[in-house]
């Protein structure tokens, strides 16, 4: 090849380069433009939802709720929608004067705790928050999570630090925090939490949903609430659910909050 051949060659080459570069760049700007402009749609959407023209003081907790949601932000795999249930949920057991504490399995950086505990100092009763994790990611699954399940192990490596900073964020009192670190095989046994008001299960995999749900649900309070975050997700988690409400016999109704989302109450008998 002569001398010319060769240069323009190279030209070619680095400016199809450059065009894979601008177009790659291009295509995780778009992505993140419109998963923001969806987050930023949810947030108003959600802030709309909640107001009540006849109850002006609903314009003012909106916009708390929003913004509680969007301060944790950083720190949270959960999203909007669950989020909003979990405020709402923590809001009405304080309305009803529910007594019990409130207990994670599954914090990662502890954006959905934070929005639970944040209620804490507004609460009637006196409420301490209990968090679970191994903060080292999600454990090896078994065959009852799915063909999916193996690509998963290890992601959501939660960071102890992150959850205080999160926690101090929003300015909660640290004497209601106790952080339990470990896998819950190793921790549960030595744990004994008399009454909970809101259980939330946000630990994906059969073998641990089925361990949070026999150690704490008979201390759930009658009313109280056992939030399920990965129950349309994954499989593991429906049929962990699923087989313990039929081993107990338990009859509730299930709702849903949206894609994965599902929460019952703890009937009174
Ligand atoms: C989806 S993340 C939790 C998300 C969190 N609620 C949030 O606000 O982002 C699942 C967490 O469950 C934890 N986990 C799952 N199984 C566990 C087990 N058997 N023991 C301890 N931690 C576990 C993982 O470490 C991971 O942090």
């Amino acid at each position: 090849m002569d001398t010319a051949a060769t240069s323009r060659s190279r030209w070619g080459q680095l400016l199809q380069s450059i065009k894979v570069r601008v177009a790659y760049r291009a295509s995780i700007f778009a992505a993140a433009v419109s998963f923001f402009s969806l987050y930023y749609r949810n947030l108003i959407g959600y802030y709309l939802q909640n107001v009540r023209l006849s109850h002006p003081g609903s314009f003012l907790n909106s916009f708390r709720m929003m913004r509680l949601v969007y301060k944790v932000r950083g720190y949270t795999a959960v999203f909007v929608p669950r989020l909003v249930a979990l405020y709402k949920l923590s809001e009405e057991i304080n309305q009803r004067s529910l007594p019990g504490d409130i207990v994670e399995c599954g914090v990662y950086n502890g954006g959905s705790a934070a929005i639970m505990a944040s209620h804490c100092d507004r609460s009637p009763v006196n409420r301490n928050v209990w968090l679970f994790d191994s903060f080292e990611g999600l454990p090896k699954p078994t065959d009852k999570d799915g063909d999916e399940a193996p690509a998963y192990e290890g992601w959501c490596h939660g960071d102890l630090s992150k959850v205080k900073k999160v926690l101090r964020k929003l300015r909660i009192l640290e004497s209601r925090i106790r952080i339990i670190k470990g896998w819950f095989q190793d921790t549960f046994p030595s744990v004994q939490i008399r009454d909970i008001a809101i259980l939330h299960i946000d630990a994906d995999w059969y073998e641990s949903v089925k361990l949070c749900l026999e150690k704490f649900y008979d201390s759930v309070q009658p009313g109280g609430y056992i939030v399920l975050d990965d129950y349309g997700d994954w499989e593991g988690c429906r049929i962990a659910t699923d087989e313990f409400l039929k081993k107990r016999a338990l009859d509730v109704k299930l709702i849903q909050v949206d894609y994965t989302g599902y929460y019952f109450q703890k009937p009174q008998n």
